[in-house]
């Protein structure tokens, strides 16, 4: 029996195999607005067509400020509601749950004339320099995450993941590399994790499905983060009834980073053991065999694939072939699909 294609539950959400699109950014809305378009509808529903377990949309901007490019998906306004609801009920209809990446941008904002940041460290010389995060204004962002879960509460996503990695607002929170503060925000690894704590304790308070977390487990930067320091946030994110810690890496400050397949799994199988909760294993995972090999050796719970969906949106399918699992079709292609 092929791993790949066993059932896992996390929380109220059962999903029906590992396979999990991972979180990208389409940079598709039209008018600059986050209101989903037909495009997002064609691309997302192929892939529950294509026998994805769990679908998770990309980084959706819970404040206009908060969107890596102005195209992103946005779920800052009561507005954005009706489009995503639409889009999660047509997915549903395939047996395919849904989440979607609650994000701020923070000082990688692309297109903002304002953007905000713990410290005002530009990324590198083509990002402008942001400004510095007050109390008032840190407090508005977390106030914006959980109006962003109660949003998707109401357009009936099955999960949500907090998108604390590659940089981004909550990333340069927890890193010691942009965090330069000496409030309670800044300073040891408690304070720099008290952003995305608070964040998540809000989230707890309107989303009752279980709730992911990304990271970025590896910094590539002898001052960066540590293994220990991640397996800190990690054994804190269990504490706080986390379901899922998604492992990726980089991205929080400029660096060359050598990636090979499955590059990102050890360090989500130390996690994995090391806290004893289940992970998310991404990167470069290309085929069904390498896959079933990181859940069959139990280095993560489910495996999170990017592009390799994004050139195949039948990608389970191929993946179950190759594991001679005799994977089911959607109904409407019962005639053509072995
Ligand atoms: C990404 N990635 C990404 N990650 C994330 O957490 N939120 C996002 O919105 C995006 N956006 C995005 C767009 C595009 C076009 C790509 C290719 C990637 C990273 C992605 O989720 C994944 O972690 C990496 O692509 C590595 O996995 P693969 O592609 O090697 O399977």
């Amino acid at each position: 029996m092929a791993k790949l294609f066993s059932p896992i539950t996390f929380k109220n959400m059962t999903i029906k195999n590992r396979i999990v699109m991972s979180p990208m950014c389409m940079y598709s809305c039209d008018k600059e607005d986050g209101k989903v378009t037909p495009f997002h509808f064609t691309h997302y529903v192929s892939r529950a067509v294509g026998q994805v377990g769990l679908i998770i949309f990309e980084a959706t901007a819970v404040e206009r400020a908060g969107r890596i490019s102005a195209q992103d998906l946005g779920i800052w306004d009561d507005e954005h509601i009706e489009g995503l609801k639409k889009l999660v009920d047509e997915i549903h209809q395939y047996n395919t749950k849904v989440g979607i990446q609650l994000a701020h941008a923070g000082r990688k904002a692309e297109d903002e004339p304002i953007i905000y940041s713990p410290s005002p460290l530009a990324f590198n010389e083509n990002y402008k320099e942001p400004t510095e995060l007050e109390e008032a204004g840190i407090n508005n962002i977390i106030q914006a995450f959980k109006e962003a879960a109660e949003r998707a509460a109401k357009a009936g996503f099955d999960m949500v993941e907090i998108h604390a990695a590659h940089g981004y607002l909550i990333n340069q929170f927890l890193s010691p590399l942009t965090n330069k503060r000496d409030d309670s925000y800044g300073g040891n690894r408690e304070n720099r994790f008290r952003l995305l704590e608070n964040i998540v304790e809000q989230v707890k308070t309107v989303f009752t499905g279980p709730i992911f977390v990304r990271i970025s487990a590896e910094e590539y930067h002898k001052d960066g983060n540590t293994l220990e320091d991640f397996i800190f946030f990690a054994t804190r994110l269990k504490q706080l009834d986390i379901a899922l810690i998604d492992c990726s890496s980089g991205g929080v400050v400029p660096a060359k980073i050598n990636t090979f397949p499955g590059y990102q799994v050890k360090r989500c199988e130390i996690i994995k053991h090391e806290v004893e909760i289940p992970t998310g294993a991404v990167g470069i995972i290309t085929s069904g065999p390498q896959a079933e090999e990181i859940l069959q050796n139990d280095r993560a719970d489910i495996v999170l694939i990017g592009r390799s969906l994004l050139r195949n949106p039948y990608w389970a399918k191929e993946a179950a072939d190759q594991l001679k699992y005799p994977l089911d079709a959607p109904t409407q292609y019962r005639r053509g699909w072995r």
